[in-house]
């Protein structure tokens, strides 16, 4: 039986066994109390022995064990149930085991990223990451939405932005220095790339299904070394046929809203500890989000707003500027005191997909940012109009002829269609508190950073 399910138990007498690894061992003059962990919950389970033995004397952190026992009520505060332990085994000896102090530098657990989920924090995260997926699909799936499984492989660049990782099945140590790769001969007999968005293939299927979504993971190769980039990262986008930049946005509200719930009810005993341990106020945070109605304002507001306080910024704001961390921090923090919806951003500012406003100069861009974070969410209305798509593209440069498959959505049946993309990882990052994004992700891969 798992611990979570232990400590839930009524009965005490109970013969019970408790599988899991050793947190810690104390020794007192009567009694040996060894905390056992299985990762299940947060919390462990004392297990206590009136005598030793030579296992128990041999026990220490980090080995996992087998314990015998009856379920007895807890003389400690805040654990309802014990073990009146019976017969220990030891599964695996831990010898010279890392995990030794109570607290370890962030940086420190990163380098030991395969053990790093045996403390506590990183259980934690790890538990609030995989019910917060299990929302995602949730969401959508009782709104009818589709699951769309977009490839990873892919010969487009969907952003236009061009930082990609690329694919090939070519020997790199005999291409360098040769005269230009024949990609002919390589084995997709193109160019091929890790995707950096599912979004162009999610709306060919939004223009067939309705509604749709992509969870997976998505591919930058900027050289991007903050608390809040990852070179591979899990994107959620959902994409709505018949649907504008408002519904888009009434959307997203709700999705972060129905996240968060999802939070403070089903994580509740993780996000009381990120709540004490990581960052004082991160629940109160995310309630006031659910309460909150997010604020909308248009990217040209926002740098009016912006450039009343020009002083405080280290990056002056003017019209055409991309808004920087310390301008969303502003926006979230002292205009709105909460979420923030920023819409039709400058057309050169964003991707060659948007749809255009007719000023000709901004699109039906939103990005939807959170206070402490920043940006959490990006999405607009799509161009539905086949010429307006096409000269945006021809404008920037790009190969209209690769693109051919994403106009026919504009040649046949073009519909108006919306949809936005959610970083899970920032997602997490916000819902725990956790300072760097590398720390809410199992295997962090970011420049100069790919450990096995
Ligand atoms: O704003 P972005 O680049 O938008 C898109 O990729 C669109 N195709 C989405 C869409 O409309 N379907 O990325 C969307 C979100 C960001 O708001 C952020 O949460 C996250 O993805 N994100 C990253 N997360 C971690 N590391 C990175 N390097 C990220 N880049 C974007
Ligand atoms: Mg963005």
């Amino acid at each position: 039986m798992l611990i979570k399910e232990l400590l839930r138990l009524e009965a005490e007498g109970q013969s019970i066994t408790v599988r899991g690894w050793v947190r810690t061992k104390r020794e007192l003059k009567n009694f040996i109390f060894v905390e056992v962990n299985d990762g299940s919950c947060l919390a462990s389970i004392q297990c206590t022995f009136d005598r030793n033995n030579d296992t128990l004397a041999a026990l220490g952190t980090g080995c996992s064990v087998e314990v015998k026992g009856k379920l007895a009520p807890s003389p400690s505060a805040g654990q309802r149930s014990e073990v009146a332990a019976e017969t220990i085994s030891l599964i695996g000896s831990a010898d010279n085991y890392p995990l030794q102090k109570k607290r370890h530098s962030m940086e420190f657990l990163r380098e030991i990223a395969h053990l790093r989920a045996r403390t506590n924090t990183f259980g934690a995260v790890a538990r609030t990451r995989s019910r917060l997926a299990f929302a995602v699909h949730e969401f959508f799936q009782n709104r009818d939405f589709h699951y769309i499984h977009t490839p990873i492989i892919t010969a487009n660049d969907a952003e236009g932005a061009g930082a990609m990782f690329q694919v090939t099945a070519l020997d790199m140590d005999k291409a360098s220095g040769l005269p230009p790769v024949d990609y002919s001969k390589d084995f997709f007999g193109k160019k091929a790339f890790l995707t950096v968005s599912g979004q162009l293939e999610a709306e060919t299927y939004a223009t067939a299904l309705s509604r749709v979504y992509t969870f997976g993971p998505t591919f930058r190769a900027e050289n991007s070394n903050t608390a809040r980039h990852l070179a591979e990262f899990w994107m959620i986008e959902p994409e709505v046929a018949f649907a504008d930049l408002e519904d888009n946005m009434r959307l997203a509200e709700d999705f972060l809203k129905f996240l968060f719930a999802t939070a403070m009810e089903k994580c509740a005993e993780d996000l009381a500890f990120f709540d004490a341990r990581i960052q004082k106020g991160v629940a109160d945070t995310l309630r006031k989000v659910v309460e909150s109605r997010f604020v909308h304002i248009t990217y040209t507001e926002a740098v009016k707003e912006l450039e009343k306080q020009s002083e405080k910024f280290e990056f002056k704001p003017f019209w055409g500027c991309d808004l920087q961390s310390e301008h969303e921090k502003f926006l979230t923090e002292s205009v709105a005191s909460g979420p923030v919806i920023v819409t039709d951003y400058p057309k050169e500012i964003k991707a060659f997909y948007m749809k255009m406003n007719d000023d000709g100069k901004t699109a039906r861009a939103m990005d939807v940012l959170v206070p402490r974070l920043g940006e959490i969410i990006g999405g607009s209305q799509r161009e539905d109009s086949l010429e307006l798509l096409e000269s945006r593209m021809a404008e920037l440069g790009m190969n209209v002829t690769d693109y051919s498959w994403y106009l026919d959505l504009r040649r046949f049946g073009a519909v108006p269609h919306s949809g936005f993309g959610m970083g899970f990882e920032r997602l997490i990052l916000y819902i725990t508190g956790m300072a760097n994004i590398r720390d809410v992700v199992p295997y962090p891969r970011a420049p100069g950073l790919v450990e096995f």
